[in-house]
């Protein structure tokens, strides 16, 4: 017996794959450091752990109300307007199990079998995996390293062509590219030409650098706000990935289709969550600021250690914490793609580092600077050795 024909086209999650390889040698005694996470390496704000403690205490461990509390869904309202410019009512929100839930409802509620979604590349792993479970599929649009990584918008105007959504990630994980205000505005007179859905996931927006702001799309180009979802979660900001908290943003036709597949799928997210999520966006912030502090100094260390490495080309990030640096110079002859790259550094100097390949981008490989300075320092010294010794011709110092 074969599994669903769907899942034939389905390939795992990379990341969640090398954290798993780097955790089992890790147990079998080998030095292993992981720069492969996508997580804050800090402890949740200590307001929404006590919310936590209150909620199991206080019996909130029951069924919620699908979409979450009515509760959280104002805090996450007043939150929007507060940091965002954006207006929604607390019946336009759907909480969910993750801003990856978050997706898949709004993937579930938009797009029908054979539907075309529009993903700018390098993208985040799960947007063009999550079409494909829904049955649409995913057009992928390369972007340039040399743009910055944002398409060419005369490009875009030309994938968007019978498209019924198109997809939009600033900060963006992998390549920590951020959109100015100005971009943001030149992509909407482009997006309103066409006739589709736009799904905007903010979940890296309080992770900018060197004076970056983040924008919301439907705050900068008004007229974009009623066929927009906007995503966003607490995993990141809030260093709250294991309490799976998301949310989403949306007319509200969209977010009660949302609310109806989630009523099929998980119900509510875990009440306790709920709790601890409306506590962490009521606080005054001081924790993300000084995870904030942390991500800046750390984006430096890595940003300075590898334009120290030669034949290495990097787009400075501007948000979220990964750099994407390209290593197409040692590629094609000892190690055949990045994939083989990432294998024999983790094997040979214990540094687990993913694949651009993963992100629709085999020439990169990225770095998660999600961990403390001093497994930083460590492995960058590692990277720096290994790539120094398997140096490119012209490329060794
Ligand atoms: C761009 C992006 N969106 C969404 C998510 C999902 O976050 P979560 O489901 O933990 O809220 C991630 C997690 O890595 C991400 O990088």
């Amino acid at each position: 017996m074969n599994v669903a024909k769907r899942l034939l086209q389905i390939t795992p999650s990379a990341p969640l794959a090398l954290m798993q390889k780097a955790a089992q040698l890790k147990e079998s005694g080998r030095d292993v450091i992981s720069l492969g996470a996508g997580e804050p390496d800090f402890d949740t704000p200590i307001p929404a752990r006590e919310a936590a403690h209150a909620a199991i205490n206080g019996g909130k461990t029951h069924y919620t109300p699908c979409p979450g509390e009515k509760s959280l869904r104002s805090v996450i309202a007043a939150k929007l307007r507060r940091d965002n410019g954006l207006d929604y009512d607390a019946a336009e929100i759907v909480v969910s199990n993750g801003a990856k839930q978050s997706l898949y409802n709004a993937f579930m509620a938009l797009l029908d079998p054979g539907d075309i979604a529009v993903i700018p590349s390098p993208y985040w792993v799960t947007y063009p995996e999550a079409v494909r479970l829904v049955g649409a599929t995913p057009r992928l649009l390369p972007t340039a390293a040399a743009r910055g990584f944002k398409p060419d918008l005369l490009e875009l105007d030309v994938a968007l062509r019978g498209a019924r959504l198109f997809v939009f990630n600033s900060p963006c994980n992998p390549t920590g590219a951020v959109w100015t205000r100005a971009e943001i505005e030149a992509l909407g007179q482009v997006l309103l030409r066409h006739d589709c859905w736009i799904v905007t996931d903010e979940i890296y927006e309080k992770l900018v650098f060197d004076g970056a702001t983040h924008h919301s799309l439907p705050a900068v180009v008004k007229q974009l706000r009623d066929r927009t979802v906007v995503v966003n979660g607490l995993s990141k900001a809030y260093a709250m990935t294991g309490w799976r908290m998301g949310y989403a943003a949306a007319p509200r036709q969209v977010a009660e289709a949302m609310d109806l597949v989630q009523s099929h799928t998980t119900s509510n997210a875990c009440s306790i969550s709920q709790h601890a999520a409306q506590a962490a966006l009521e606080c005054d912030g001081r924790e993300t600021g000084l995870m904030l502090d942390a991500f800046a100094r750390r984006r430096r260390l890595v940003i300075d250690a590898l334009k120290g490495v030669r034949g290495l080309t990097l787009v400075p990030p501007q948000g979220a914490f990964y750099v994407f640096p390209d290593v197409s110079a040692w590629l094609g002859g000892k190690f055949a793609d990045a994939t083989a790259l990432c294998d024999r550094l983790l094997d040979e100097v214990g540094v687990a580092a993913v694949s651009g390949a993963a992100f629709g981008d085999p020439r990169c490989i990225r770095l998660s600077y999600a961990t403390s300075d001093e497994l930083l320092r460590e492995a960058l010294a590692r990277v720096g050795r290994f790539l120094t010794k398997h140096a490119p011709a012209g490329a060794a110092s």
